[in-house]
């Protein structure tokens, strides 16, 4: 067992505030199935995050708009089923909880009872902090996400960074606050400059988890498909790949298909 799951034998949201205090980076990445889960667990992350960017890379969508509150829970009960240490944190999908305080509960309920994950992820500050209150409210962990959120790619109109001009930027610092006040256990920042996601994180007791938020935060996260490099359409700056999987699994199912019609697969030795 490596030293990074060692030390703490269960991560709970109590235990990535520790985290941060002693100034331990926390690590994340996504994960939507069972097989993927039990990998990246072992491998001693500390959160998966059972993304809506399921949306993207299990369904093809464009956006992460069209995933749907069952969806999710299917994705998440398949994660759970896997974990052993990690915190698994599940996204609240588009449409299951903005604007009415009431649905927002039921949709956090059905995923902790029915998903049996550990906490939700809801996107945007002030405009849904009665939701977030609510959610809170019969607790279940909340964990906040803002700059650029994509539930609301139509709004911005793009992938680009956000929070460059004051205005945006002092928004995110009072909703960052805000999501503390209320008594979420962590914030995710998206593509925001990284002095101003440094100075939000400085600010916070709570976690604060980049992605394209620079070396300034608490922890970061991915997409693992696409630190994998298995996703091949964009490169964004902040985008490591720590392998070529498009490459190697392509030329894996390449050399499958030669076998096969070369009549090479099976050989005598893979047969009954
Ligand atoms: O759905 C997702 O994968 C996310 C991460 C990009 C933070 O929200």
């Amino acid at each position: 067992m490596s030293a990074v799951r060692n030390k703490y034998r269960k991560i709970t949201t109590k235990v990535l505030v520790e985290m941060k205090a002693k100034g331990e980076k926390i690590a994340m990445l996504t994960a939507y199935d069972y097989t993927m889960a039990k990998i990246v667990d072992r491998a001693g992350i500390d959160i998966i995050l059972v993304g809506d960017s399921a949306s993207n890379v299990m369904a093809g969508h464009n956006t992460t708009l069209p995933i749907t509150l069952d969806q999710m829970i299917y994705h998440a009960s398949s994660v759970i089923r896997a974990i052993e240490r990690c915190l698994v944190v599940v996204d609240l999908p588009f449409g299951s909880y903005q604007g009415n305080s009431r649905s927002a509960l039921d949709s956090a309920i059905r995923i902790m009872k029915e998903s049996r994950g550990h906490s939700v992820k809801m996107e945007g500050g002030e405009e849904i902090a009665e939701s977030v209150s609510r959610v809170l409210s019969a607790g279940i962990p909340v964990m906040g996400h803002l700059g650029l959120t994509p539930q609301s790619i139509y709004k911005f109109g793009s992938y680009t960074v956000r929070a460059k001009g004051d205005e945006e930027a002092n928004k995110l610092k009072s909703d960052a606050l805000l999501l503390e006040k209320l008594g979420c256990f962590a914030v995710v920042l998206e593509k925001v400059p990284a002095l101003l996601a440094k100075e939000v994180a400085d600010s916070l007791t709570i976690p604060v988890i980049g992605i394209g938020a620079g070396d300034g935060v608490d922890g970061q996260v991915l997409v693992t498909h696409d630190m994998l490099g298995m996703t091949h359409e964009f490169s964004p700056r902040f985008l490591r790949r720590y392998l070529d999987l498009y490459r190697e699994m392509g030329d894996a199912f390449k050399r499958y298909i030669t076998d096969v019609k070369a009549r090479d697969f099976p050989n005598k030795t893979e047969q009954y």
